[in-house]
């Protein structure tokens, strides 16, 4: 039979394998790992990918899921049980906060949002069913970064474990389990795929046992992944270094045009000066501040709708991270599900815009900036 040695992994586009007799079955069960059964308790597809974002978070193991949802709900699930109770940093995606404030609440896991202001000191949070601490290692949408050395020690000195969403910043720029958080999740639909054309996440535990636990949520709650989009996440992940690299770039250049511009009323980059988290993204992020930034037109909506159909490459696409740079509205879409008083205390307005920054030509996006200002 002709040798074939493929240099890529194939898909492996099948929901079960096939054993040869009792014996073949048995050894699945003493040996895991060796062998593969059924696509909802491991495939080779998301195993690689799951292995190649473990490596880059430097964990102990990890598992992928369907979406970056799912991996929070597995994180959560891994520290916490009907009757705890969990913390979530208040500046957080707005889904994360409809799942444990509408969903989570449901089946009994209660959860408090802690101030920016008070993340550093949770005494007063604090309680003796309190499990864990959600936050993001960079902010959606307005690009807070959080240290994560010392949440880490005051995580560990109140008892609880830290679950941290790196999915704004990547491993490329800061590596969470490294610095003493617990677990790590992304949304995969963003950089780690980067395409936009995957919808998918990861759960990294930094031990073995949290690895193991992380993987019996996944197969039990059917969070898995399927073969191709796992397959098409582990080839864009492949380039991750360079597209972060070239994110970066291009964001710092639009967020420094931005700052000048009159119509701009105000630039949140972690990678500007006045930036209040500056020079600890330059430390924690090694150089390299991502391709995320928001800025505030004025708060008008009319104003936001002339920009939004003046601009003549740039998508209006509510998602991010993908190689195309796109816009998106906070307000009316990722932080719809908050209260007004909730955005109107993060300062999510109606003229905040998130720009999701490409790796397209640096010129082109700023001509395109340029000229939609000059409509509003
Ligand atoms: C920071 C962050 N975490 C998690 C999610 C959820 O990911 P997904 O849409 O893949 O379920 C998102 C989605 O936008 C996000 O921005």
């Amino acid at each position: 039979m002709t040798k074939i040695t493929p240099k890529t992994t194939p898909i492996y586009q099948t929901s079960v394998f096939t054993f040869e007799d009792l014996n073949e079955l048995e050894l699945y069960f003493e040996q895991p790992g060796q062998q593969y059964m059924y696509t909802r308790y491991g495939n080779p597809n998301s195993d690689e990918l799951a292995e190649e974002v473990n490596k880059l978070e430097e964990g102990a193991g990890a598992v992928v899921t369907s979406s970056g949802m799912s991996a929070i709900l597995t994180a959560v699930l891994a520290y916490s049980q009907a009757g705890d109770h969990v913390l979530c940093a208040e500046e957080i995606y707005g889904g994360s906060a409809a799942l444990l404030s509408q969903e989570l609440t449901r089946m009994g896991i209660t959860v408090t949002y802690v101030p920016s202001e008070e993340l550093y000191s949770l005494d007063s949070h604090v309680h003796s069913n309190t499990k864990l601490l959600l936050a993001e290692t960079m902010s959606n949408p307005l690009l807070q970064v959080v240290n994560l050395e010392r949440l880490a020690e005051e995580t560990k000195r109140v008892g609880i474990k830290l679950v941290v969403d790196n999915t704004f910043a990547s491993p490329v720029i800061t590596k969470p389990l490294s610095l003493g958080a617990d677990m790590v999740i992304h949304s995969v639909t963003k950089y780690l795929s980067g395409h936009s054309d995957v919808t998918a996440g990861v759960v990294v535990a930094g031990t073995a046992d949290a690895s193991e636990r992380v993987k019996q949520i996944m197969r039990v709650y059917g969070l898995n992944l399927s073969p191709f989009e796992s397959w098409l996440a582990a080839r864009g992940l492949k380039t991750l270094k360079l597209r972060m690299r070239q994110h970066s770039i291009n964001a710092l250049a639009i967020a420094e045009f931005l700052e000048r511009h009159p119509k701009v009323k105000q630039v949140w980059y972690p990678g500007l000066q006045q930036h209040p988290q500056h020079k600890l993204a330059r430390l924690q992020g090694c150089g390299l501040f991502g391709g995320m930034l928001s800025f505030r037109l004025e708060d008008n909506e009319e104003a936001v709708n002339r920009f939004m159909r003046a601009l003549e490459h740039i998508p209006f696409a509510p998602s991010l991270a993908g190689v195309s740079t796109s816009i998106s509205h906070p307000l009316r879409t990722s932080h719809r599900s908050l209260s007004p008083e909730q955005q109107q205390k993060l300062g999510i307005t109606i003229g905040v815009i998130r720009l999701s920054v490409g790796i397209e030509e640096t010129v082109d996006l700023l001509a395109d900036l340029a000229q939609a200002l000059e409509e509003v």
